[in-house]
């Protein structure tokens, strides 16, 4: 597939005598694939049964004949309004009983069985209308599957999914109280017909139904997605399915839905409207979310909509900086893009997202953007082929869970104890570090890494105990934070002493532990003072080493970081929430601990990313400040392209080559 950029396309917003100037100027600028079609149902089928597919196969013959590819969206995420007149149930309802009703998008409740129907029919006849067409290469489901769902549907089609679901987990309805632990409060039930979807209670939530109901409502956007696909692979074998997904957004579980794709796609927004963070910061937080979507199958992905210019509804963001969207870009292929779609290819006179700029701004005459864009395109595109397939090589792995984070939002502890800013604190200071860093599954192969970081495991089975253990003992150094082995995986909690299942593998105990609500407590490493927030484990080593306690409180003096060593390996358990400072700390012990290695020390806020091409390996220095950067280069980097000017400019990239087909890193 020769393909290397592309733009989302919506030439039903303009005059169809404009569609030919468009693709000429996409094929001037480098463009090879549109995004078309996944909000276009109104257009498509403006009546039931009756298919106006014609004006999009002429877009796309247009298209085609500038050398642009088509991929097609399914348009559920915006069904028509003479769906919702015919069946009104199809309007989803939330936790208070209200309906949403139609104006916007995402207006669709996705058990509704009226609503599978309508999908059935326009999908199979569109798929077969389509999917012939040699220039059709593949397909999106829905868009951004979970956006705007989450919390949603509680309504009665819902409830008895939910219920069914129920049933096939627990067969019996005395396996499920005493799961769901409803002796308390009274909350036993009789038969599954009694159980209704956790809608607004006069108090309190069973924590067990809230994990079921979110894992439920997961499983049942996953199923969304398969019911579609099914009709598209049966009647268009041999293209592929990918979907946009959110980076961090957790509605849906997206190691679930990844396996329904053959490729993953990232919707990439690194300004959104209520962004105010500097660039530099910017920068960590898109590369995480890069490197959690390569790790949803473990494989190069795309981004199906990347930020072209000011975001924005009724707010807007800040206009990108020159040189910022090509940085965002480039980012997105060092960390394992093999082709990036922009958003959109121009702003739209009307709806919503007039204010969502594209390529192209209201006029339609090609900017500063857009010669931006161009370039990028026109410059980078044989590197971005060069790269195909190809994966940045990572020694060190931060473990993400949806489970975990599902449990810890339905009981945060802290207020402002948030299951992402745990991890990413880990992630940031490897990020500074340059040390390249996959986001995993805890059902992946943990034996590939020389450093893992597992926060927050709150939820443990015997199963994964053990599987922690063995990396141990193999060899590997696991880190470990507070809460963990709190629970069992139906969100009860242990009876063992904290951490439960872990305790003889971190050789500690948790006896007590203090919310820090209101205040924070310092930790003493060796001559220097750390503040740390939100908890603090007071840790009773039994067999572990101290390597920082805690230095306020009533438990000063109390371990506040240990370290084990075990089998060949260590494990870390941290009982706070380390700050940035006490991250960069514990970092560098981590790394020497478990020789996991860095690309290259950088000046702040320029990222250094390494990725395997077919010819060498490929090594990235992006500077995300406004400002000229030195960095020092190894002699072996060779400059990729015309130039790689030192000090890099502000919001520069430069690439460099070596021969050697796997990464060294040092
Ligand atoms: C994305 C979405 C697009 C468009 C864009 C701008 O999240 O997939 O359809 O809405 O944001 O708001």
């Amino acid at each position: 597939m020769n393909i290397q950029f592309g733009v989302d396309y919506y030439p039903e917003h303009w005059p169809r005598e404009r569609w030919e100037t468009d693709a000429a100027m996409m094929e001037e600028m480098g463009i090879r694939v549109v995004r078309m079609a996944e909000f276009s149902w109104f257009k498509l089928e403006p009546e039931k049964g009756r298919f106006t597919f014609e004006w999009l196969d002429e877009a796309i013959r247009i298209l085609a004949a500038h050398g642009i590819e088509t991929i097609l969206g399914t348009p559920s995420a915006a069904p028509p309004a003479w769906i919702i007149r015919q069946d009104p149930d199809i309007q989803p309802v939330d936790r208070e009983g209200r309906r949403r009703h139609f104006g916007g998008r995402h207006h669709d409740c996705q058990s509704n069985p009226a609503y599978r129907e309508h999908i059935r029919r326009y999908v199979t006849a569109f798929a077969a209308h389509f999917g012939p067409n040699p220039h059709v290469i593949g397909w999106q489901i829905d868009n951004e599957l979970g956006n705007s769902h989450a919390e949603l549907c509680f309504c009665e089609s819902c409830a008895e999914r939910f219920r069914e679901w129920l049933r096939a987990k627990y067969s019996d309805i005395e396996t499920l109280n005493r799961r769901w632990g409803t002796d308390f409060w009274s909350q036993g039930y009789t038969c599954f017909e009694e159980i209704q979807p956790p809608r607004l209670t006069a108090t309190g939530v069973n924590p067990s139904q809230m994990l079921d109901w979110k894992r439920f409502h997961s499983d049942l956007i996953v199923e969304f997605h398969r019911f579609q696909s099914r009709i598209l692979h049966a009647a268009a074998p041999g293209k592929f399915i990918t979907h946009n997904m959110m980076g961090l957004a957790d509605t849906v579980n997206y190691y679930d839905l990844a396996e329904d794709l053959e490729f993953v796609s990232q919707d990439q927004y690194p300004v959104m409207q209520k962004t105010t963070e500097l660039p530099r910061y910017l920068g960590s937080r898109g590369a995480a979310a890069l490197d959690l979507i390569r790790g949803l199958k473990q494989q190069s992905f795309w981004i199906m909509e990347q930020q072209s210019s000011i975001s924005g509804w009724g707010e807007m963001s800040r206009m990108p900086r020159p040189g910022e969207v090509k940085l965002w870009a480039l980012q997105s292929v060092a960390r394992g893009a093999d082709t990036v779609v922009f958003f959109r290819w121009r702003s739209c006179l009307f709806g919503t997202e007039q204010y969502w700029h594209g390529i192209l701004p209201h006029s339609g005459r090609p900017g500063r953007t857009w010669a931006e864009i161009r370039d990028l395109m026109q410059q980078y595109a044989p590197l971005v082929e060069s790269l195909r397939g190809g994966m940045p090589v990572s020694e060190a792995a931060i473990v993400y869970s949806y489970d975990q984070k599902y449990a810890m939002q339905i009981q945060p502890h802290h207020p402002d104890l948030k299951y992402d800013e745990i991890w990413l604190a880990y992630y940031m200071a490897l990020y500074r570090k340059n040390v390249p860093t996959d986001i995993i599954p805890d059902r992946a192969d943990f034996s590939r890494y020389k450093l893992l970081i597992a926060p927050l495991q709150y939820l443990m089975t015997p199963e994964l105990a053990r599987k922690y253990e063995e990396y141990v003992q193999g060899g590997g150094t696991l880190v470990f934070t507070m809460r963990t082995g709190v629970k069992d995986r139906d969100n009860i909690c242990t009876e063992e002493p904290l951490p439960g299942l872990l305790a003889e593998l971190c050789g500690l105990h948790v006896y007590e532990y203090d919310c820090l609500r209101g205040m924070s407590a310092e930790v003493r490493w060796g001559e220097d003072i750390y503040t740390t927030e939100l908890w603090a484990d007071l840790i009773t080593p039994e067999g572990a080493e101290t390597v920082a306690a805690y230095a306020s409180e009533y438990y000063a003096g109390v371990p506040a970081i240990t370290c084990r060593r075990c089998g060949k390996g260590r494990v870390y358990y941290v009982g706070t929430a380390v700050s940035a400072d006490l991250a960069d700390r514990l970092c560098t012990e981590l790394l020497e601990a478990s020789g996991a290695g860095s690309i290259l020390d950088t000046p702040e806020g320029v990222e250094a990313v390494c990725r395997q091409g077919r010819d060498g390996t490929y090594y990235f220095l992006l500077n995300h400040t406004e400002r000229p950067q030195n960095v020092e280069v190894p002699a072996s980097w060779k400059p990729w392209g015309e130039h790689a000017p030192m000090p890099i400019p502000p919001f520069g990239v430069n690439v460099y080559r070596t021969d050697d087909l796997f990464a060294k890193i040092t």
